[in-house]
């Protein structure tokens, strides 16, 4: 997830990995890392914290003289960041060094073997384990003991490896993560994203999905993982530096609106069990027994976490029968709640640091409660003071807006909504029935992003309006909420969410032309009683726009715009109606020359109260 540089050439190594480095620093990371090869062994740097940091305790090696070497940013996953997790991993001989982006789902089972077998490990990575592995098959061929390593592996994975007798060889490898290679003259570079190489050459090669390339002095060698040829396509890159940075994006946001497919399947990857209709979350083992005889759930949040706790009351009270309190964490921290037995608490953030959430998290720890978090940042404060929880593994959201996070947050509350039902109420058919929809959800996603130019479109129209209203009821009614905020943050333009019909108490005084309604029209249950909300809306002059499900042509009798989506089961539906809403204020923003990434007077993670 985080950033990967390596060289072998006649150069100098050192200066261009930390250059490269840098170049990734907009990545958001943790700690940072460099191993050099000089033939007798590696010298090897890391910490936890910033490049200039590492160019810190580096500085008397700036004139190595190491022609090659690999790098690492790190953003965890497992393991919180130190200078012991960061990476190069080293094997216990010291013989191999690796740098890996991405999650190895069966390390827990690979490295107890190895334990047994008496390897001993030195940190609390996922990553180690390749390390290890690598090492444990290498004999002199980095090649073929990388490929054999790989066979043993489930999950994702970008990596780069040497080997400490072998300065002639780098080899790099990807399943999901993606890798980059730089051909220059009589020098190769290696890298998670082209931004850290583009400086030094503009010809490249996309690796492919499972495949490994070999860098020698001035040559490569492409294969398959399983060792057949493969004819790589050098391309050039003809991007500026600064559109590099953001994957070829105009803005971090819209880039992370565009990695949901990827940040879902991440979060669902090794917990979903379909054939079971069930769910597996490790980091809940703890609690496993609590949570069987659980009779009451609050969840705490912030903003658009708070946003994804409603969506996932809906969801448990819906599907597994436990009621469910959602508090703003602002409020909660400072009223006194009372906390029962057999009442669990969760904290939801994104970042893990918000100042509200974590005096949350405080007070109900010290009632007694157990207290569990949903986080993305590894090793954040919500992640160390909470007895358990779930990350998202979504990488860093650096956009202030957050998207990625958000569905990431419904995702994991869909796996904590099937294991808490599976003990209850679901039906092991039932169960099958979610776990398939949830499977589908990131090819849905997929799909609807190709609608991006169709919702530009229809920003321009709304653009110069200065008042929204949100629409949505039930499971969409949160998404509506979520739609507001987001184009309240990035182009100060007044919305708001409401429940459908509750608009008829008031709100509807304001609709006129110049007041939009974006109606969240889902077909489920009370998809007529939507229908009846868009009427009242437009006899009073106003014009709505439409998320409505593909099929859905009747809607398009009532409404001025509709933007369809895919069908899914009711609890999923948020999880694809929230995109077009992220792209709409997205453009909304764009076409009135906000600054995107950083609105005004927002922070990305709010640790004061
Ligand atoms: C979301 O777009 C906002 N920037 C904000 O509401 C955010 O969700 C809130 O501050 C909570 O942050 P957290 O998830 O990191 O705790
Ligand atoms: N899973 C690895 C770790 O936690 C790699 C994280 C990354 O992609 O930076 O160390």
């Amino acid at each position: 997830m985080c950033g990967i540089v390596g060289y072998i050439g006649k150069r100098d190594a050192y200066p261009i990995l930390i250059e490269g480095l840098s170049a990734l620093e907009y990545r958001g990371y943790d700690s940072a890392g460099i191993a050099l090869v000089h033939g007798k062994g590696f010298s090897i740097f890391k910490d936890k914290g910033k490049v200039d940091h590492l160019k810190e305790i580096t500085k008397k090696i700036s004139a190595g003289g190491c022609g090659t070497g690999i790098a690492h940013t790190r953003w965890a996953t497992h393991g919180a960041p130190s200078q012991m997790n960061a990476h190069p991993h080293l094997d216990q001989s010291s013989k191999i060094a690796v740098v890996h982006n991405g999650i190895i789902e069966n390390f827990s089972l690979l490295k107890q073997k190895m334990i047994k077998d008496g390897v001993k490990f030195c940190s609390e990575t996922d990553s180690e384990v390749l390390a290890q592995l690598i090492g444990k098959y290498y004999n002199g061929d980095l090649a073929s003991a990388v490929r054999r390593a790989l066979q043993d592996i489930e999950g994702t994975f970008g990596i780069a490896v040497v080997a400490a007798d072998n300065p002639g060889v780098l080899i790099g490898a990807r399943r999901g993560s993606p890798l980059v290679v730089g051909v220059g003259e009589d020098e190769l570079f290696l890298a998670s994203d082209a931004s850290a190489i583009v400086r030094h050459t503009k010809k490249v090669i996309y690796l492919k999905d499972n495949n490994m390339i070999e860098l020698m002095q001035g040559t490569f060698n492409t294969t398959t993982i399983d060792n057949k040829k493969v004819n790589p396509e050098i391309q050039n890159i003809d991007w500026d530096a600064d559109s590099l940075a953001k994957g070829g994006f105009n803005h971090f946001m819209l880039k992370e609106i565009f990695e949901q497919p990827e940040t879902i399947q991440n979060a669902i990857r090794g917990r979903l069990l379909v054939d079971e209709g069930a769910a597996r979350l490790d980091g809940l083992n703890l609690v496993l027994q609590e949570l069987r005889s659980i009779q009451r759930l609050i969840f705490v949040a912030c903003g658009t976490s708070w946003h994804a706790a409603l969506v996932g009351k809906y969801m448990i009270e819906d599907m597994a029968g436990i009621p469910v309190e959602v508090e703003y964490a602002s409020e909660f921290r400072y009223r006194n709640p009372i906390i029962g037995p057999n009442t669990l608490v969760f904290v939801i953030s994104q970042s893990g640091e918000t100042a509200d959430t974590l005096a949350a998290l405080r007070e109900a720890a010290h009632k007694g409660a157990t207290v569990l978090g949903i986080c993305n940042v590894v090793g954040s404060s919500i992640a160390r003071e909470t007895h358990g929880g779930v990350y998202l593994h979504a990488g860093p959201e650096i956009g202030v807006a957050s998207t990625k996070a958000f569905t990431s947050q419904l995702t994991v509350l869909s796996l904590l909504t099937l294991l808490l039902g599976r003990m209850r109420r679901i039906s092991h058919s039932d169960g099958v029935t979610v776990a398939r929809a949830l499977e589908a959800i990131p090819k849905q996603v997929q799909k609807i992003l190709k609608q991006n130019n169709h919702i530009e479109e229809i920003a321009k129209t709304y653009a110069k309006h200065n008042n929204f209203l949100y629409l949505g009821r039930s499971y969409n009614f949160p998404v509506a909420l979520e739609g507001a905020l987001k184009l309240k943050e990035i182009s100060y333009v007044h919305a708001e969410g409401y429940p459908a019909a509750e608009m008829k108490h008031g709100p509807i005084a304001l609709i006129d032309k110049d007041m939009p309604s974006v109606v969240l029209a889902i077909k489920d249950s009370i998809y007529d009683k939507v229908i009846s909300n868009i009427q009242e809306v437009n006899a009073r002059g106003g014009s709505v726009i439409a998320i409505a499900n593909e099929g859905d042509k009747e809607i398009e009798k009532y409404v001025k715009h509709v933007v369809y989506i895919p069908k899914t089961i009711p609890m999923l539906s948020p999880l694809l109606s929230v995109i077009p809403l992220q792209l709409l204020a997205y453009h909304i923003a764009a076409i009135r020359g906000c600054e995107i990434d950083q609105p005004r007077n927002l922070a990305k993670s709010v640790t004061v109260e």
